[in-house]
């Protein structure tokens, strides 16, 4: 039967990239029935440095992130993924079954290293056979993330296949990234060619989820784009990264598809636009963070949730963990 897990780091605040590319296909799963588990992955957080009290309250803040958007503690299992030992335990197997070569191909550990690698953390390298644990402690078959995840989810397959191979066996299932909707990679504001990160050093490239109206009305009415008209259909876009991103943003959060919006606005310049996109933003992500405001004023509640959250997942991973255990070799009772 399926099962959906996803997680995020709490390495920062939220962006709308983290929104639109991931969270809403959350609560999306949520509501179609599925179990869904959605973690706080503060394990990944640390491969690069993290200042404590920082970690603390952008997991809080993430997670209120989370409730605020519409993920319902009573559907979803939400947690913090150092809470549940099992992700780092099979995340060691793992590191015994990936490969060297196959962690030199992951693009995500190049761009973070970036030149000097040599002064990147080990788990930095080792983390994409975290994030496999991550999703095959629990015998995920489904997993929702934004496009730049797509290749440690590939990667995610091949530790499992290895895994089944070497061990004759075919205990992990194969998991399927679910990359859907129309803003599966929301680009920086200030540049169509960036990914929105919450690393970018300027803030006026994202949109974060704790943005009041008059942060996102401002952010989107300056953001970068060329001079000319919107087209009316999408072969209009090629060679027009700003407006595609603007038109994609606009599509995801209006829960439609880009050709749609274009018969709607096509033609019309970019003034007449973005006060349009800077009203549907506001009325979809203003009570969001207005929520999130309000849930961050009660830590105790938010942790309350993660640590019953943590509970269930530990119920549902430590079998697996067990099993696999079994199947490597290891002696227990
Ligand atoms: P992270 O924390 O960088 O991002 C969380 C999710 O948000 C998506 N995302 C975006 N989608 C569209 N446009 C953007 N600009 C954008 N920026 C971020 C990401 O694709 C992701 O879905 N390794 C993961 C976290 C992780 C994980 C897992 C995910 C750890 N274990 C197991 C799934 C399953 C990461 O760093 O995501």
């Amino acid at each position: 039967s399926p099962r959906v897990f996803s997680g995020i780091q709490p390495s920062g605040g939220l962006t709308l990239g983290n929104y639109l590319g991931a969270i809403r296909r959350f609560v999306d799963m949520q509501d179609s029935g599925i179990e869904t588990l959605y973690c706080v992955v503060d394990m990944h957080a640390i491969t690069v440095w993290q200042d404590p009290e920082a970690l603390r309250r952008q997991t809080r803040e993430l997670t209120a992130g989370y409730l605020a958007a519409g993920l319902d503690p009573a559907r979803s299992i939400l947690f913090n993924q150092s809470q549940v030992p099992a992700h780092a335990q099979l995340a060691w197997i793992f590191n015994c079954v990936a490969r060297l070569g196959w962690m030199n191909r992951m693009t995500q550990f190049k761009d973070k290293a970036g030149k000097n690698a040599e002064k990147a953390s080990l788990g930095l390298y080792a983390y994409p056979a975290l994030m496999a644990a991550d999703i095959l402690v629990y015998h995920a078959t489904h997993v929702p993330v934004g496009e730049d995840q797509k290749q440690h989810v590939e990667l995610t397959r091949d530790i499992a296949a290895k895994f089944n191979h070497d061990f004759g066996t075919e205990f992990f299932p194969m998991t399927e990234p679910v990359i859907e909707g129309a803003a599966t990679r929301v680009m920086s504001l200030r540049d169509g060619s960036k990914k929105m990160s919450k690393s970018d050093p300027s803030d006026a490239s994202r949109i974060n989820m704790t943005d009041d109206a008059d942060a996102i009305s401002s952010k989107i009415r300056k953001a970068r784009t060329d001079p000319d008209a919107l087209p009316s259909e999408i072969e209009g876009l090629e060679g027009r990264p700003e407006a595609r991103n603007l038109l994609n943003i606009y599509a995801a959060l209006a829960d439609t598809t880009v050709a749609e919006v274009l018969a709607e606005v096509g033609g019309q310049q970019f003034s007449e636009f973005k006060p349009k996109l800077a009203d549907l933003a506001v009325a979809k992500l203003a009570p969001i963070s207005t929520e999130m405001a309000r849930l961050m004023q009660d830590p105790a509640e938010i942790d309350a949730v993660l640590r019953a959250g943590s509970e269930r997942a530990n119920a549902l991973a430590a079998p697996i963990l067990k099993r696999t255990y079994e199947i490597v070799g290891m002696v227990g009772a």
